[in-house]
């Protein structure tokens, strides 16, 4: 059987990623230069600094990734790239990389949305059985996305404000650790104690959305209060306090919706799914309620930003009829 190689390219935030990726389930290159520590020392992802890394990697991971792939762009098939939600200047670079090695290869182009993508991670480990349910969460989206077969998403509930890894971000800030915080606060977490019990939002309220922003407040002003009293905060308590609500609320809610959808698989998905803290509440609550759905967790290095996920994601999109010819654009706000 022939194999089908796609060359994927991301560039949505703050990670240049170009990938070789056949039949939509085997890594053959992952190439990420990241860019975090660019970005640090301001606190968060500055788009324009964002943009000219791009400009500076891409062609590079191009190389690399080919190299390293040992494929030549005639063994290829398509040329995968997300082309939104994210950083327009960001995107824009790998959409334009993307139509040029299109253009050149005569390779067909195939656009892939982002989160979609983030989904696709768990194609590595394991085969999607429909129906499933996939927990979406990263710096920029909370989703709990059920899809019925490949290619096919219904956004079944979200954040009301802001996104889980956006409110892990911003209490790293109060608590002055570097950006981006989410990985060190889940180690924090499992060292501290919940003595601050912040409250579970939205928990009992019967549908599937979150709202993290009165949580994060809460952690801010905790910390706020106590200097302005000359007090010691217990960090690691914090830390702890803060992912005990976040994880309640993540893992309460996608149970919820396992059951309520009757779904054969979970999937969780996006540089969030890396939390230890989530993992375990997970397969636990799993485990005791509904050990018939199966949990698929994709490798750490799968959750964050990366463009393997774009190619196995573009496997499956590349047998629609509909693919993108040379005016595809980025799509910032691009929804499911
Ligand atoms: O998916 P991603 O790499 O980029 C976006 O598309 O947003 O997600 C990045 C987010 C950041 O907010 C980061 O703090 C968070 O994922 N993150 C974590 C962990 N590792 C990364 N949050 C909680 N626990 C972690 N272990
Ligand atoms: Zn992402």
């Amino acid at each position: 059987k022939e194999r089908r190689l796609i060359l994927a390219v991301e560039s949505s935030c703050d990670e240049t990623s170009v990938a070789v990726v056949e039949d939509g389930n085997q890594i053959l290159s992952n190439i990420v230069a990241s860019q975090i520590p660019s970005h640090q020392r301001f606190g968060g992802v500055v788009p324009e600094v964002a943009s000219r890394h791009h400009v500076e990697q891409i062609t590079l991971c191009m190389k690399e990734a080919l190299t390293q792939a040992e494929v030549t762009p005639a063994d290829l098939s398509g040329v995968a790239v997300t082309y939104g939600p994210g950083l327009v200047g960001a995107l824009l670079v790998g959409i334009s990389a993307a139509k040029a090695f299109s253009f050149a290869h005569d390779l067909p182009l195939i656009p892939i949305n982002h989160m979609a993508g983030h989904i696709y991670a768990a194609q590595f480990v394991e085969d999607f059985q429909f129906p499933l349910m996939a927990l979406l969460v990263s710096g920029g989206h909370t989703e709990l996305v059920y899809m019925k077969e490949h290619g096919s998403y219904e956004v079944i509930g979200e954040t009301r404000d802001d996104a889980a890894g956006e409110a892990y971000d911003k209490v790293g800030r109060v608590l002055g650790l570097p950006y981006p915080s989410g990985k060190k606060i889940d180690e924090m977490a499992h060292e501290g104690e919940d003595t601050y019990h912040f409250p579970r939002a939205m928990l009992k309220e019967d549908n599937y959305d979150f709202s993290f922003s009165g949580l994060k407040s809460s952690v801010i002003n905790t910390v706020h209060n106590a200097e302005q009293r000359g007090e010691e905060i217990r960090p690691f308590d914090l830390a702890t306090s803060f992912q005990a609500s976040v994880v309640e609320v993540l893992v309460t809610k996608t149970l919820r919706a396992c059951k309520d959808y009757q779904v054969k698989q979970l999937v969780i998905a996006g540089g969030v799914a890396a939390n230890k803290g989530l993992r375990q509440g997970l397969e636990l609550g799993l485990k005791e309620q509904q050990p018939e759905v199966s949990l698929i967790q994709p490798p750490l290095k799968l959750c964050g930003d990366n463009a393997a996920m774009i190619g196995a994601c573009a496997f499956y999109e590349s047998q629609k009829e509909q693919l993108a010819d040379m005016y595809l654009n980025a799509e910032p706000s691009l929804i499911f």
